[in-house]
Formats: structure tokens, sequence, C-alpha cells
């Protein structure tokens, strides 16, 4: 997690968000939902599930660690309870186990785009919880390994997302998200076929989201 390019989100997004604010900040508190172009950002845990399975027929047992980073996302509603949203981060950085030690590693991205349905959407309500559908892409790179050389190949997979805001006001919320995210990604050692590593991670992300 690089601290430097959070706090330079975070700074310029309060700043576009003050500047926006003293004109309007005597509106009633709005609808929460159609038209609203938005964005949260925060950190990101990517925790990938306990057995990433094995490579080489069973010979190496995979175990893909966790690692955290500035996340942001981009949405939009189209309706009151209907919304997209892409998630975007840092390249996340993970650790790999190979039959109990750490050898090798990996970076990936995982752009996430999801199609959101709001319940609340529309309501006076400034508990707004929402729910995700949608198709994970994450491409790899620079895996490293002791020996040999591990490549693993972007993946496509589905997506499933929750997450809450809790409104503060008409610009501004807290906000809590988690996306599943289906990652099998085909691997090879030395150029040779060596299996699949099956990542599928839970994304948790806390943070702020901002409505324009
Ligand atoms: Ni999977």
């Amino acid at each position: 997690m690089r601290h430097s390019v959070l706090s330079a989100v975070l700074a310029s997004g309060l700043a576009a968000a003050s500047a926006a604010h003293s004109s309007d900040a005597l509106a009633a508190d709005s609808g929460y939902g159609a038209g609203d172009l938005f964005t949260r950002f925060g950190v990101a845990k990517v925790s990938p599930k306990n057995d990433n399975g094995t490579l080489l027929s069973g010979a190496v047992e995979v175990d893909v660690q966790s690692d955290s980073a500035a996340a942001f996302t981009l949405g939009y509603r189209f309706t009151d309870k209907l919304g997209v949203e892409l998630l975007a981060a840092e390249r996340f950085e993970h650790a790999i186990e190979l039959n109990g030690d750490t050898q090798a590693s990996t970076k990936h991205l995982p752009p996430t785009l999801t199609l959101q349905y709001y319940p609340l959407g529309g309501t006076q309500a400034r508990v707004q919880p929402y729910a995700g559908i949608g198709v994970n892409y994450t491409l790899f790179s620079d895996e490293k390994v002791a020996g040999a050389t591990l490549e693993l190949e972007d993946s496509w997979g589905a997506a499933g997302q929750v997450g809450v805001d809790l409104l503060i006001d008409e610009h501004w919320a807290l906000n809590a998200a988690a996306w599943y995210l289906d990652i099998d990604a085909d691997a090879t050692i030395g150029g040779s076929d060596a299996g699949t590593v099956d990542i599928d991670p839970v994304v948790v992300m806390g943070g702020i989201s901002y409505r324009f």
C-alpha cells in the first residue's frame, strides 16, 4: 500500500468537494439515485481463498497471500435503483507460497465492472445498501519465482458485490464494500502448462463515496 497515493487522492477529492459544496451548502438533501455520477475511494484488501490449487499434477501446492492497496471506483446511476460501477486500483502484489514456502510473487490489476441494484435508491434513507453482479478481468504481471519462469495468464471471471453508503450529506458518504472475484489463472512454469491457480479472492474496501 502506498500511503502517498491515497493521501493525494483524498486531498484532491476533499478540495474538489469543498469547492463544489460552498455553492449548494444550503440545498436540501436530495435523492440518492438517478443521474448520480459517483466515485468511491479507500483502501482495499484482496484476500485469496485459502487453497489455491496445485500445479504440476499435484506436485506443487499453491497458496496466494493477501495484499492491500489504494483503490477507487467510478460509477453512474441510470435510475434510482440501478447503476454500474467500475473498480480500479493500484496493482496488488501477492506473495505466493509453493509447498509452504514463499518462493514466488505476482502483481495484478483486477478491473471489475458490476451492474448494481439499490433497493432504497430514490428514498430519503441515509443507509443505502447495494448489491451487484458483473465481470472481472485480471491482468497479471511481474511473476517471480525462484529458479524458474512462472507465468499466469490473464483471466476473465464472474464477480459479485455488496456494499453500503452511509450518507453524510448530498455529496459525501462513508462506504464499505466487498467483491467476490472468480479468478482462475492458467499457469505455465518454464514455458509448459502447469495447471490452474484458483485465486478467487474477496476484496474488502473501506472508504468514502462522493456523488457529483
Ligand atoms: Ni475460481
